[in-house]
């Protein structure tokens, strides 16, 4: 069986505890199940499908003028204060070579652009390199044909068939020197399938070449799905993870594996989905306490909906992503998704440790057609950006599957030589755009990310307040942000899609001193993300600007900034800002709360190199097949019984499992 079918037949066998069963995924097309009788329309890449969905009904509770009074002293409810960097990037593993380079010295050009603009703003940038694939990762001296990355298929191992991935250090090179380039910082994941003994190559080699920007090692990956996935006995709980770290640091100490003692502070736990654990099962057993000195953050993972159905379970039972769409429409549901986390952030504050999102999306196995490469998503990040943030997390980010999540690992990107871009950043700046069709699609949560920087800026000192405004819609939340206890900037999303602009809400913003005086300015500066519709893909506008459609992007901004200057009502003391029904709107309450240009210098690197296209269609089974999500598909959805344990926690949109999302993929040219 070659490679491509022994991708497409999953074979996976049930855990015990469900019966001997062997389930039989043939995994297929991301396109399928969409549009009319369930048959694919769209016979290209996946993330160039044209479809789209029907945006909702409007509701007909809008506010549709907004009194937002802000005090600029003496607010109370603030978040802790975050970071510009608060939304980074989480890379699977196996698809670092697509997303990051081909190797040290060929860097993604479109890659180091889009680190570069929110650099630009929040003066850096965390990524995450790691997922299901870090798990059996092995260093190894070389690869064929020079490649850093590649799937073992000769040596799948366990009930989910999962290939390990084999790599070289010129991977961990390959980061290293992107953060020349830009200001990156890491983190990477300890494998954690094998404890007895642990594989610690990745410790030791990772601070050795990473150094200072190396930010955390993940100590497991969702550990508290390992019992489903067949990888510890039924009984292994939250004790038992305590035990395996405390064996792993012993034989770190053991073996020097560790010479400079700094990847054993910067570790990460629990890492957990809270699918067959709850954090504070994690918490009540001292972890916290007993690895103080060698945690530098905790971290859970989540997202709100997958869609592994369509990928691998039973068709028939296929979400229909226009039954989905209007759920990522509400505020309150992504307020009900992370909940359950504010005990754990208020725990943790007391602790004085960081709570990250280690890796979120829309949904996972792939995504929603019509959702997750949508104009609505790009509103849905800011939100739930915002919310986290609000929440007291201390960073979240964005799961990239790649498009090798679909197509083969070898598909030739356009990628930079080291030699082409030792240019000076003016230099570069000065080359016209290479190319009008190279570089890759940028996702719409790519502008989430790069508007979150702007909202938050490169104090480390921004508060976040989820407004409480009486009468309020669930379509229309509005953020404040603070900086020292001072309104700096106003967030405000408009979900409802209404063409004929008769909900277009205006918020009417003040600002007073405590004793009353009304401080608010003259004019106030506003910058828009813009598109026609909910559904939009494709030219959503940011401030007048685009990443384009399909095929367009190299990671640079195109077009003319156009920053709108709303003149002030000198009489009421109001400023009004009418927010299109749909759009968002992030309102600079002061010319210092402008936050574009306060982070790094701007950078850019132009593209040199065509891209090449090969269509070879594998799956990637360790991201997709073996994610908690296609997990969740083999006993939820292949007609197997839930563990009781997972069973009361799989209700409504807090389905807590899943791993990947539609990545951020390469675009080509031909
Ligand atoms: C990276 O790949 C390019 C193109 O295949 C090759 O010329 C170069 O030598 C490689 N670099 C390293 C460090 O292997
Ligand atoms: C993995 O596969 C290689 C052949 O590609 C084989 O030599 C090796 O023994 C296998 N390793 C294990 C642990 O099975
Ligand atoms: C990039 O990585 C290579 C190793 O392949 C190294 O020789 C080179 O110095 C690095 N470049 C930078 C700019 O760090
Ligand atoms: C909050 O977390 C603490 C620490 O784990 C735990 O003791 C407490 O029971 C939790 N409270 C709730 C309501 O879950
Ligand atoms: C976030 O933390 C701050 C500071 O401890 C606290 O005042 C606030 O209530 C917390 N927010 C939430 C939503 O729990
Ligand atoms: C990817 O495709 C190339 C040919 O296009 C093939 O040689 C290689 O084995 C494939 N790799 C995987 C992991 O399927
Ligand atoms: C913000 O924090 C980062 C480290 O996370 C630091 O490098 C940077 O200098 C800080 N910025 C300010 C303005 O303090
Ligand atoms: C994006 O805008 C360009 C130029 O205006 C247009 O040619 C293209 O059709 C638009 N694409 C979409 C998806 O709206």
């Amino acid at each position: 069986m070659g490679p491509l079918r022994q991708a497409l037949l999953l074979a996976l066998s049930a855990h015990n505890a469900l019966g001997e069963i062997t389930v039989y995924h043939a995994q297929r097309p991301m396109t399928t199940g969409v549009g009319s009788a369930g048959l694919p329309t769209h016979t290209g890449l996946p993330a160039y499908d044209p479809t789209t969905l029907n945006p909702p009904p409007i509701p007909n509770d809008i506010m549709k003028t907004i009194p937002v009074n802000l005090l600029n002293s003496g607010t109370a409810g603030l978040s802790i204060k975050q970071k510009g960097s608060f939304m980074g990037f989480s890379v699977e593993m196996s698809v670092t070579n697509q997303v990051l380079g081909k190797n040290s010295t060929h860097i993604q050009v479109p890659f180091l652009n889009l680190m570069a603009n929110l650099q630009q703003r929040a003066g850096s940038v965390m990524v995450r390199v790691g997922g299901n694939t870090q798990e059996s990762a092995k260093m190894v001296d070389s690869l064929p044909d020079g490649r850093i990355l590649m799937k073992d298929l000769e040596n799948v191992t366990g009930t989910t068939q999962t290939p390990p991935l084999d790599y070289t250090t010129d991977l961990l090179y390959l980061m290293r020197n992107v953060s020349s380039f830009v200001n990156v910082h890491w983190f990477l994941g300890i494998p954690w399938l094998k404890t007895k003994p642990f594989d610690t190559a990745i410790v030791t080699a990772a601070d050795l070449i990473i150094g200072d920007y190396l930010l955390g090692l993940q100590a497991s990956n969702e550990p508290d799905m390992y019992v489903i996935h067949g990888h510890r006995p039924e009984t292994y709980g939250p004790f038992d993870y305590l035990g395996e770290l405390s064996d792993f640091l012993g034989q770190v100490t053991s073996t020097n594996a560790d010479p400079t003692g700094r990847a054993m502070k910067n570790l990460i736990g629990p890492n957990i989905a809270t699918f067959a654990w709850t954090l504070e099962q994690v918490w009540d057993t001292g972890f916290v306490d007993t690895y103080n000195a060698n945690l530098a953050y905790l971290a859970a993972e989540k997202y709100p909906n997958h869609n592994c159905n369509a990928r691998f379970g039973d068709i028939t039972k296929a979400i229909n992503p226009q039954n989905e769409l209007a759920n990522y429409l509400v505020h309150s549901r992504h307020k009900a998704l992370l909940a359950e986390y504010l005990n754990t952030t208020t725990y943790l504050q007391t602790k004085n440790k960081p709570f990250l999102m280690f890796e979120t999306n829309t949904a996972s196995c792939g995504g929603f057609l019509g959702i997750s490469d949508a104009f609505v998503s790009a509103l849905w990040g800011i939100d739930y950006a915002l919310q986290m943030a609000y929440s007291n997390f201390s960073g979240a980010m964005f799961h990239l599957g790649g498009q090798s999540v679909y197509y083969n690992a070898s598909f030739s990107a356009s990628y930079i030589s080291l030699s082409d871009s030792l240019f000076s950043p003016s230099q570069l700046r000065r080359q016209t755009r290479a190319l009008s069709i190279n570089g890759r699609l940028v996702l719409c949560i790519y502008y989430s990310a790069l508007i979150m920087a702007e909202a938050m800026g490169p104090s480390n000192n921004s508060q976040v307040l989820d407004l409480p405004i009486e009468g309020l819609s669930d379509s229309t939340p509005v953020y404040a942000i603070y900086e020292n206890g001072v309104p700096k900037r106003v967030a405000i999303v408009n979900y409802v899609n209404d063409p004929s602009h008769a909900n277009d809400i205006s918020v009417v913003i003040s600002l007073a001193n405590q004793d009353g005086t009304k401080t608010t300015p003259a004019s106030v500066k506003v910058k828009y993300l813009a598109a026609a519709s909910v559904v939009q893909k494709g030219n959503i506008t940011w401030a007048g600007q685009t990443f384009g459609g399909n095929f367009e992007s190299d990671g640079r901004p195109m077009g003319q900034e156009d920053i709108k200057t709303v003149t002030c009502d000198g009489n009421a003391k109001t400023c009004t800002v009418v927010v299109p029904a749909p759009g968002f709107a992030l309102v600079f309450l002061s010319d210092d709360a402008m936050t574009e240009d306060k982070g790094l210098p701007s950078t850019t690197f132009a593209t040199t190199a065509k891209t090449k296209f090969r269509n070879t269609v594998t799956v990637d089974p360790a991201v997709l097949a073996t994610s908690n999500g296609n997990k969740f598909a083999d006993h939820e959805l292949a007609g197997t019984s839930r563990p009781p344990s997972a069973a009361s926690r799989t209700a409504g949109v807090s389905v807590a499992v899943v791993t990947l999302l539609l990545g951020w993929v390469v675009a080509l040219t031909l």
